[in-house]
């Protein structure tokens, strides 16, 4: 075998693994949330869940386009498998965001139908496309025949006061004809009239059973689920009737949780929190080396993320509030972290004393 050959196979077989590893990921995911998903978060939680599919901020479509996409679009290779998601309702506009997603390495591009703040709707994207699915079956061909990453799609239910399970699945039907084969199901209605995004998290009914019901009439399609999953055994369920469970804010606030999942669903050993966060020194100390001029990286940029990390344990709350004061304090850095990782230590070593 020539050396360009041998090198074309280990090129080939380094993207079969690759290939592998993102398909394997559908099973669970974190959630796209805005303020929340950013790169240093994603980092986190890859080392969390190494076999989780993460999901980054919602962009629009414009804003990859025009903006900085280098901040914009942030990501360490040790986040794949990542997906990029866009907001937008232009098929030419949303195809060439797709592209430049792909070309920065994101390994799916996915396209909000779901969000239902104001400032979306004014712009005519997010969930209110839930009521146009011509126009998202030509966003989404337009993405698919633009970029060589899968294109999938996460909506909701219906908006406002739509109740007709046949319309959610013609909507689905009509998207996945364009070539959309997996979608993520916020499995509620965004009503768009009245409640806050965070109501309208909270406030209209979650229904999986639309979510399975799709699922089991359309096998060939990939149903993830999402909306109120908030423990293992609720997470675990969920893969009884759908591929995969997305996980939102249970795990952001309590991003062990990831952990657990991970390791129940993909085998390997629990390691604890301690060990888990310890792993993340390295990338800490290389960010805060780039120096605040260059990358205005601080080391609450990252510790806000962490805050969650020994939710419900004893010590838990000494964590959050030595790093919250510490993090914004000119010169922050790894120490404080270990500082508050002494704190829980404390607590668990008084308890073996106490045994
Ligand atoms: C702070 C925050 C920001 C969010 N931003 C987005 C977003 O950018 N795109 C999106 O599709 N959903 C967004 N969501 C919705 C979540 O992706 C998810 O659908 C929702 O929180 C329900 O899942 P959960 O109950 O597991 O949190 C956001 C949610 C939160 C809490």
């Amino acid at each position: 075998m020539s050396a360009t050959e041998a090198h074309e196979n280990a090129g080939k077989s380094l993207d079969l693994r690759k290939k592998s590893r993102y398909e394997a990921s559908l099973r669970l995911s974190v959630a796209p949330m805005m303020d929340w998903t950013d790169s240093h978060c994603r980092v986190f939680h890859r080392l969390l869940a190494p076999h989780a599919r993460l999901y980054s901020e919602m962009v629009h479509a414009n804003a990859v386009i025009h903006g900085d996409r280098d901040r914009l679009l942030a990501m360490d290779p040790v986040e794949h498998p990542v997906a990029l998601q866009l907001g937008g309702s232009e098929p030419e506009l949303l195809a060439q965001a797709a592209k430049i997603g792909a070309e920065y390495g994101f390994d799916e591009i996915n396209l909000n139908c779901g969000c239902p703040s104001d400032r979306v709707q004014a712009g005519r994207f997010g969930a209110c496309l839930m009521r146009e699915p011509a126009l998202v079956a030509a966003s989404v061909a337009a993405m698919v025949e633009a970029c060589d990453v899968p294109v999938t799609v996460k909506c909701r239910l219906g908006v406002d006061d739509d109740h007709d399970y046949g319309t959610f699945s013609a909507f689905v039907d009509t998207i996945a004809q364009a070539g959309c084969r997996m979608f993520v199901v916020h499995a509620r209605n965004a009503w768009l009239k009245g409640l806050s995004p965070k109501e309208n998290r909270e406030v209209p009914p979650l229904r999986y059973d639309w979510a399975y019901r799709l699922k089991r009439e359309r096998p060939d399609l990939q149903i993830v689920v999402n909306g109120g999953i908030a423990t293992q055994d609720e997470a675990t369920q969920h893969l009884q009737h759908a591929d995969g469970a997305m996980l939102g804010r249970a795990a952001y606030h309590d991003p062990y949780l990831l952990h657990r999942l991970d390791v129940a669903w993909f085998g390997g050993e629990l390691r604890t929190r301690g060990e888990l966060l310890r792993a993340l020194r390295p990338y800490v100390e290389d960010q805060l080396a780039r120096g605040p001029l260059q990358k205005g990286v601080s080391l609450k940029h990252i510790t806000r993320h962490l805050l969650g990390l020994f939710a419900g344990e004893r010590g838990g709350r000494a964590f959050r509030q030595v790093l919250s004061e510490g993090a914004h304090k000119p010169g922050a850095n790894w120490s404080l972290i270990e500082q508050a990782l002494a704190l829980t230590e404390s607590f668990a070593d008084a308890q073996v004393d106490a045994a």
